[in-house]
């Protein structure tokens, strides 16, 4: 089992790997003078205020304010887990992490997920195991038989059975706690009893293989609920995942194509039909998260709803998400099927052949987008191009800045006969001012906000304190004891740049402030930074000279200094 990875590791990948190339991998960035720059992945914009600057080794986003180092973009751009992070850093850079083993140490939150990790993957192979071999299975595996499922495909997915049982996990696996933790137990009446009893079970399996949650089918349609999900836990978070992306990655780590279905029997149906690229959303609305996650697969996906009332309704709900992640480079497409049908249903009933071919033939978002208003709306009339335009105008500024966007409102001109393209502008260009944005522009930054900014953003200024010592006993201003907290921090870690810096306040009460120094602009030529910070740290001696000088000549009015405070007096006035 991996411990914890080595700061020292941390800190020197951080040196090897170049923020410029790992970001460019993922948004392809343009150099700007000393900076690289591209629009915010993490907000819609029309011109680019992202900025990679290479030298700091740190990102910022003047419109959103977002930033951080490489690990931060890669936690926040990919929706990964620290360690998952550092662990694709180290894949890049081609090194291997050595991993800490935690004898002495505290289980810490991360050994806690470990080991709700472990768990679970017992937990699955238990379920599979009864299916095998539970004095009951029968019922199970008939049922399994009665749809059609092959035992090649259930063993892919790791299909199992959850016996009829209240007290069936705990007494096996003696951890009730953790049992509770992973979601396994239900706790009612003063007792823990077991969630899944006498369920099908569909493991959900991360990325990376790990079993995360459950879902199970009861065998008897007459019971309720028919599926029941884990709910979250802190492996499991039900937005964030769908079912069935490990088994695809497996057959296909890079699919032209990615189909997403309502249910977990239809993804299973799918890949005994040889369609193996589909996953399931977990019974919810699909979201942004799902899809990135998708995206950073496959160029397309195909949205597959039933043809249902509510399979519609769904696909259009999912409008919010895909709007929100489309750009040139990424393709949605819709699939209604017929109404009275699921993928699973249709495939047994009309052949691989002709469901195949829906695939091919599933309607472009743009296309299924404006038919969506053409059928309900009439067009000959101003007051239905008008309502076309307020209601399509809010999903077109969710998209960002593309030429699929230009195109998108293109059509809606056409459609509207109306030049739309202004108002959406303008509501684009509309500031979406945040307090990042405030602060840089509006507000000129103090003397001692200033000085903190330049240290936090230039590490190496604290080298400078050596030829020339701060005299602490003079210096005071508010903020003295951060600023004194940080110098200090550097002559410890010594970071070679600020994401380094920013590395050692990751989890810190203090890292919120450290992040807001950092992203300060302080708008001073990289040539001046040591002169600027030389003259900011004078001119706050001079302030607490000042400040204390006048104190002392107040107090002298009312009473008599002692020898000690003359002395001071006289220091200063000098
Ligand atoms: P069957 O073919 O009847 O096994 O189901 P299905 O896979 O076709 O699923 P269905 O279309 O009925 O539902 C789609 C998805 O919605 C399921 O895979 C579940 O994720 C979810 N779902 C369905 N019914 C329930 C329910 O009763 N409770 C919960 N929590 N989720 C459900
Ligand atoms: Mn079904």
């Amino acid at each position: 089992m991996s411990g914890r990875i080595p700061r020292q590791f941390i800190d020197d990948l951080l040196v090897r790997v170049d923020i410029v190339d790992i970001i460019d991998s993922h948004v392809p960035l343009k150099k700007t003078g000393s900076n690289y720059t591209a629009r915010c992945p993490f907000h819609n914009e029309k011109s680019p205020s992202f900025n990679v600057n290479r030298n700091k080794q740190f990102y910022h986003c003047f419109g959103c304010g977002a930033g951080g180092n490489v690990i931060s973009f890669l936690i926040e751009f990919n929706h990964l887990s620290f360690v998952e992070a550092i662990e694709e850093l180290a894949t890049f850079a081609g090194v291997e992490i050595p991993y800490e083993n935690q004898t002495n140490c505290e289980p810490d939150a991360k050994n806690k997920l470990l080991d709700l990790q472990q768990l679970m993957a017992q937990v699955a192979t238990f379920y599979v195991e009864q299916l095998r071999n539970h004095p009951q299975k029968n019922v199970a595996i008939d049922y399994l038989k009665g749809r059609g499922l092959p035992g090649v495909i259930a063993r892919d997915f790791m299909i199992g059975y959850a016996p009829d049982g209240w007290q069936i996990l705990s007494p096996h696996f003696k951890n009730t706690e953790l049992l509770c933790e992973a979601g396994m137990l239900a706790f009612k009446n003063d007792m823990y009893y077991d969630r899944f009893r006498q369920r099908i079970m569909f493991p959900i399996r991360n990325k990376r293989g790990h079993v995360i949650g459950f879902g199970g089918r009861v065998l008897d349609d007459s019971q309720q609920p028919k599926y029941l999900n884990s709910p979250e836990t802190p492996l499991f978070h039900k937005s964030n995942e769908v079912y069935g992306l490990y088994e695809l990655l497996k057959k296909n780590p890079k699919p032209s194509r990615i189909l997403i279905v309502e249910g977990y029997m239809d993804v299973v149906t799918l890949a005994q039909f040889e369609i193996e690229y589909s996953v399931a959303a977990l019974g919810t609305n699909l979201t942004a998260t799902q899809l990135q996650l998708l995206f950073r697969s496959t160029p397309e996906v195909i949205l597959c709803f039933d043809g249902d009332k509510a399979g519609k309704d769904a696909a259009w709900k999912a409008m919010d998400a895909v709007f929100s992640i489309l750009n040139d480079n990424r393709q949605v497409r819709v699939l209604l099927l017929p109404p009275e049908h699921d993928p699973d249903s249709l495939l047994r009933s009309e052949g691989v052949e002709a469901f195949t071919q829906r695939i091919e033939n599933a309607e472009m978002v743009s296309s299924y987008f404006f038919n969506h208003f053409t059928v309900t709306l009439d067009l000959n009339s101003i007051e239905g191009r008008a309502k076309l335009a307020h209601q399509a105008k809010p999903f077109l500024l969710k998209l960002a800045g593309s030429f699929f966007k230009e195109m998108m409102v293109a059509k809606l001109k056409e459609l509207t006969d109306f030049d739309v393209a202004p108002a959406i502008e303008k509501e684009n260009a509309a500031p979406q001012q945040n307090r990042y944005q405030k602060e840089n522009q509006n507000v000129r930054h103090s003397l001692e906000r200033l000085t903190l900014a330049l240290l936090v953003q230039n590490p190496q200024l604290v080298e400078k304190l050596d030829a020339n010592p701060i005299d602490w006993q003079a210096l005071d201003f508010a903020g003295i004891e951060v600023f004194k907290a940080i110098v200090q921090k550097i002559c410890i870690e010594k970071p070679a740049t600020i994401a380094q810096l920013l590395e050692h306040y990751r989890g810190q009460p203090e890292e919120n402030m450290v992040n807001a120094l950092a992203y300060l602009s302080v708008l001073v030529p990289e040539e001046g930074i040591e002169a600027e910070f030389t003259g900011a740290l004078t001119r706050l001696l001079t302030k607490a000279k000042e400040t204390r000088l006048e104190k002392l000549q107040i107090q002298a009015t009312t009473r008599d200094l002692t020898d000690q405070e003359k002395e001071i007096l006289r220091d200063l006035s000098r």
